[in-house]
């Protein structure tokens, strides 16, 4: 198990922490994906040889949560197989004496205990977070969305469960991308609390056209959210594409001056998305130690093959 969390670093936290549950909504219909996303949930694509949504639960267990709530919805059997025992294989490699592969298919179910609950029609992160209201209870609790991947050596969960102690309400992660890239995220209006690296939000928009946009800095998959949000998700009507969104139910608890933002600029990959998911992939093989110095070996064959393929000069060469 060491092996497959140690990627993660962990942080332990320095008193007994008031945020033990982790809710992962996996329950979307990753569109973007299709066709592969078609019959397999877009979570259990495969990101070098674990599906993206076991580093996020893996995430979770590294910052000390140990119960993890997936929303789930229709065709997505697969992830909870994942988390699950798997009796016949295991029986298999074991009676092989294959301990390797053996911990490597028991890992996922060891992360934490893990819980599953169907949203049943995806009605919108907000909506799928709501159907976590009875398991959560009247606790803080994270959430971590399960297409969305924060590189493992970064420590930004534990960050913001640290500035969930300091300031309690809820905190949100922020990253600033590029003004023609807002309109893809929810954008936060913020200002100074005098701490490198925190923010308090007065304000969010989803999706604002690059003009409406306050600021530049776009929430990412990553919050820890007060259980007052479940109220105000209750009376959250549907809003932008007819769907109940989290980031109107933040908006309301925000101007209360109760929503913090953590400043993350870290390596963070949507693996819902297929560029990204590329690059997720290809990133995450060079970091391994087993795989990574082989194949970026051929990753700079290839690259070089392709400049020479763009000044003309292709001698050939064949990047098998
Ligand atoms: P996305 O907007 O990325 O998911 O939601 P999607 O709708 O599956 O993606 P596309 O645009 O069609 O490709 C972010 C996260 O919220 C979950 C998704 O599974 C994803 O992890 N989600 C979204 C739900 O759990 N339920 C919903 O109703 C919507």
């Amino acid at each position: 198990m060491a092996r497959m969390i140690a990627s993660y670093s962990t942080a332990t936290p320095a008193g007994p922490r008031t945020v033990r549950k982790a809710v992962v909504p996996a329950a979307g219909l990753g569109t973007r994906f299709l066709p592969a996303t078609k019959a397999t949930p877009k979570e259990m694509l495969p990101v070098v040889d674990k599906p993206a949504v076991q580093y996020v639960v893996e995430e979770a267990a590294a910052a000390g949560l140990d119960d993890i709530l997936m929303v789930t919805g229709r065709h997505k059997r697969a992830i909870e197989d994942h988390f699950d025992h798997a009796f016949e294989l295991e029986q298999a490699l074991a009676s092989k004496g294959d301990t390797v592969r053996l911990d490597a298919v028991r890992d996922p179910a060891r992360l934490a205990a893990i819980h599953h609950i169907r949203q049943g029609d995806p009605l919108g992160l907000g909506h799928a977070v709501l159907c976590a209201r009875h398991h959560v209870g009247n606790q803080p609790f994270a959430v971590l969305l399960g297409d969305d991947l924060i590189d493992p050596r970064e420590t930004l969960l534990s960050r913001m469960l640290e500035v969930r102690e300091r300031y309690a309400g809820s905190v949100v992660a922020l990253t600033e991308v590029a003004p023609e890239q807002v309109h893809l995220y929810g954008c936060a209006a913020v200002e100074p609390v005098g701490e490198e690296g925190v923010v308090r939000v007065t304000g969010l928009v989803e999706k604002p056209a690059r003009e409406a946009a306050p600021s530049r800095y776009a929430v990412i998959g990553r919050y820890v959210l007060d259980p007052a949000v479940f109220d105000v998700l209750e009376r959250t009507p549907p809003g932008r594409g007819g769907e109940i969104q989290l980031t109107d139910a933040l908006q309301d608890l925000a101007t209360d001056g109760t929503v913090h933002g953590v400043v993350f600029d870290g390596l963070r990959y949507d693996t819902g998305d297929k560029a990204d998911y590329l690059r997720t992939v290809v990133r995450l093989a060079c970091a391994r130690p087993d795989l990574g110095p082989g194949f970026a070996d051929w990753l700079r064959e290839f690259v070089r093959e392709l400049e020479d393929g763009a000044r003309g000069t292709r001698k050939g060469r064949r990047a098998a």
